[in-house]
């Protein structure tokens, strides 16, 4: 099997939701495009004011837009048009199954990397012949899974991982695809924890064994290894350490092709950095475009990509409210309903998450989302959750319009890796998860309450 093509990806502004439409003149390009904006002095999501959602379904509370969804995703395939090139969305960014099946119903494929993920790709109606199997552990249950799905194809990292995915798919009289996942060793100057394409990370065979391993797996009678996958880590600001890998690969595979191997695709990974700090912290992927669609264009093999954060980042937003003002030592704490829990990046990553009031006052409506914005009546505080970890913040001496108990305030840029990555530390229940479209919302995943924190544990 090959990793089929997208279908036209692109709908016609008429196709498009409005809002989408009015601005399709010149969205592709914006690379801030979002639809969490204050209108009226307030934070709205799409047409809805944000306050309403938070009174009616309570904080913490994820709330995503469905037509920032949709565009960023049509602005990655307008963007790679011409490469038509297979847009594998990674599910482990934002995975909930309302949002998979959007995006499937968009011609979009799916990057998983646990039986889980495959599982919530096949429930949201994913078309299996365009879902990839990422990641350095996969165990025989998933790997029998993902061939009974039948998968386009294993991203593999191992040479052990290969002889067991052959191991696996003999035992099932099947014949399984994959890739082989070559470590490019180049450094995406991003975080340690999330830098994955460099030498001395666990991920992917490195470039200089590329070729032995093809050889040496070459004749399998379960297994094809007919591509090549690369992911540089995430997430990437620069466009050259992609255009390094990139042209790393292409020269591989003009190698691995003289040796008689015929590599039919090349996953180029996901890692588009998004902004978090300032409305032109990352490149707009037309920039990436522009770089990588020369160096693939007219290629023999077919191109993917896997991207997450740049679908799901500014698509999504975490509402908290202030339970309390704290003063400690020389600090302003600033506590809140949400915690490490919720969203786990500042804490690991030491990550900024802009954060600003839902209702600010007329002198703090912000033009635009941005680190440097100073506000009036402005102090220094501590965002903090009420997780018994001094770990436990979402911002740190961040300089911010003064607030109180009772206020919302909104965490942007939180779609990507937020609610994922959440969990039940200290018992606490899951946020709810809500899509907004237009002037109308739906609870896509609920509140969890107090009954499931204890439900598996029960006989
Ligand atoms: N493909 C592979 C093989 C990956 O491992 C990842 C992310 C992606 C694609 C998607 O990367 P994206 O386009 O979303 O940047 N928890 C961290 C990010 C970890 C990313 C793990 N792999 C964070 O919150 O920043």
């Amino acid at each position: 099997m090959i990793i089929p093509s997208s279908p036209a990806p692109i709908k016609s502004a008429a196709g498009a939701p409005s809002r989408i439409a009015t601005d399709a003149c010149g969205c592709h390009n914006l690379p801030t495009m979002d639809y969490f904006q204050y209108k009226n002095g307030e934070l709205y999501c799409e047409d809805l004011p944000v306050a309403k959602i938070a009174a009616e379904v309570g904080t913490p509370l994820y709330i995503y837009s469905k037509a920032t969804f949709l565009h960023h995703y049509r602005q990655i395939a307008t963007a790679f048009a011409e490469l038509n090139p297979t847009i594998c969305y990674s599910i482990k960014s934002c995975g909930n199954i309302n949002i998979c099946r959007m995006l499937a119903g968009e011609g979009c494929g799916f990057d998983v990397t646990s039986g889980g993920e495959l599982y919530r790709a096949l429930q949201a109606g994913g078309d299996a012949s365009k879902m990839i199997f990422a990641g350095v552990g996969k165990s025989d249950e998933e790997i029998r899974m993902a061939i009974d799905a039948g998968i386009a194809a294993f991203n593999l990292e191992s040479e052990e991982e290969i002889e067991n995915v052959d191991r696996v798919a003999a035992s099932m009289n099947r014949q399984a695809v994959g890739a082989i996942r070559v470590n490019p060793d180049v450094d995406p100057k991003t975080h340690a924890k999330t830098t994955t394409g460099k030498k001395e990370t666990k991920f992917g065979v490195d470039l200089e064994r590329a070729e032995r391993v093809f050889d040496q797996y070459r004749n399998l009678k379960h297994l094809r290894i007919a591509g090549i996958h690369i992911h540089i880590g995430s997430p990437v600001y620069e466009i050259q350490p992609y255009i390094d890998a990139v042209n790393k690969i292409t020269a591989l595979i003009d190698r691995l092709t003289q040796r008689g191997h015929k590599i039919e695709w090349f996953d180029v990974g996901g890692g588009f950095g998004v902004n978090y700090q300032r409305p032109d912290q990352a490149h707009p992927i037309t920039e990436h475009a522009k770089a990588l669609v020369p160096l693939l264009k007219g290629k023999p093999y077919r191109i993917a990509f896997e991207p997450g954060r740049y679908i799901a980042g500014n698509s999504g937003v975490l509402l908290t409210q202030v339970l309390y003002r704290k003063k400690g030592g020389s600090k302003q704490f600033i506590i809140v309903d949400a915690g490490m829990n919720d969203l786990i990046r500042p804490t690991l990553y030491e990550s900024y998450h802009h954060i600003w009031p839902v209702h600010p006052t007329p002198d703090n409506v912000p033009a635009q989302r941005s680190v440097e914005t100073v506000p009036n009546n402005g102090e220094v505080v501590d965002v903090v959750g009420p997780i018994c970890e001094s770990g436990d913040y979402l911002a740190k001496d961040r300089l911010l319009p003064h607030t109180q108990r009772g206020d919302l305030l909104c965490v942007f840029t939180a779609g990507a890796y937020g609610f994922s990555m959440s969990s039940n530390y200290n018992n606490r229940r899951r946020a709810a998860e809500v899509l907004v479209d237009g002037n109308s919302y739906t609870v896509i995943r609920r509140r969890e309450n107090y009954e499931d924190l204890v439900a598996l544990e029960r006989v």
